[in-house]
């Protein structure tokens, strides 16, 4: 039996994510204290160079150009953002995130004061989704390491919002923890956890909310996420 199946048997005990959570993380890896003490690379998961190329990468294979706009969903310390931004025109790279120091050590210590002030990156601080805050509509739209740590309803409520926001033709790219029977998450949600939904799952996110799945699975992640391309139905 796989690692993974073991693991997702285990969650599926009622409980147990919140139990396994809390003997985990007895203090708080999560938010500000967490940042303060893991540092703006590592709370986001780390792997700087690896993730933020990976994300690059992959949206330039599916279509991304300069003259698009993308937004950055939980752009966190702009790991992907330090290679989009300077890539896309001047106020094309559209970020939004719940922790506001994360976004200003990313423009302090990872792109720099020249290129914000020569890009004109728009950033928007919220933990519920305001997507109609920016100005422009995007044509790309990513989550990575997103949903892996929310429950089900605030991702549902992240697909819903976005619906109206995206560009007509636009396309939405997340990733997920994958696992093969449903498992029973935190009902929290939690940026040093991780949360598991299997394919039907990740499927019915989209449909039930305005949006055409297509699972595309495996794009090199070194944790193992998948992922999987929405377009607007
Ligand atoms: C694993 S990090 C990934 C960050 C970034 N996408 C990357 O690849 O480096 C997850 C990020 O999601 C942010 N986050 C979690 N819940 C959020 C929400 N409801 N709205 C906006 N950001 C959120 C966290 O603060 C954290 O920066």
């Amino acid at each position: 039996m796989s690692m993974q199946r073991i693991k997702s048997m285990v969650k599926s005990i009622p409980g147990a994510s919140w139990l396994f959570s809390r003997l985990r993380d007895p203090g708080s890896s999560h938010g500000e204290r967490g940042i303060k003490r893991m540092g703006h690379r590592e709370y986001v998961g780390g792997l700087w160079d690896e993730v933020g190329k990976l994300q690059f990468d992959l949206l330039l294979a599916e279509g991304l150009r300069p003259e698009h706009y993308l937004l950055d969903v939980a752009c966190g310390s702009l790991r992907g953002g330090r290679l989009f931004i300077p890539y896309l025109e001047a106020g094309h790279y559209l970020g939004i995130e719940k922790e506001e120091s994360l976004i200003e050590s990313g423009i302090a210590d990872e792109i720099g004061k020249e290129l914000n002030q020569e890009k004109r990156p728009c950033f928007v601080v919220s933990s519920s989704f305001e997507f109609e805050k920016f100005t422009a509509r995007p044509d790309f739209a990513l989550a990575q390491s997103l949903f892996t740590h929310l429950p089900a309803g605030i991702i549902n409520s992240c697909f819903a919002k976005l619906r109206p926001a995206i560009a007509d033709g636009g396309r939405f790219y997340a990733t997920f923890r994958e696992t093969e029977t449903e498992v029973e998450n935190s009902s929290e949600p939690h940026d040093q956890e991780r949360f598991l939904y299997t394919r039907g799952q990740m499927e019915q996110f989209g449909s039930e909310n305005g949006w055409r799945p297509e699972y595309i699975g495996d794009w090199g992640h070194p944790r193992g996420q998948v992922i999987v391309r929405y377009w607007p139905a």
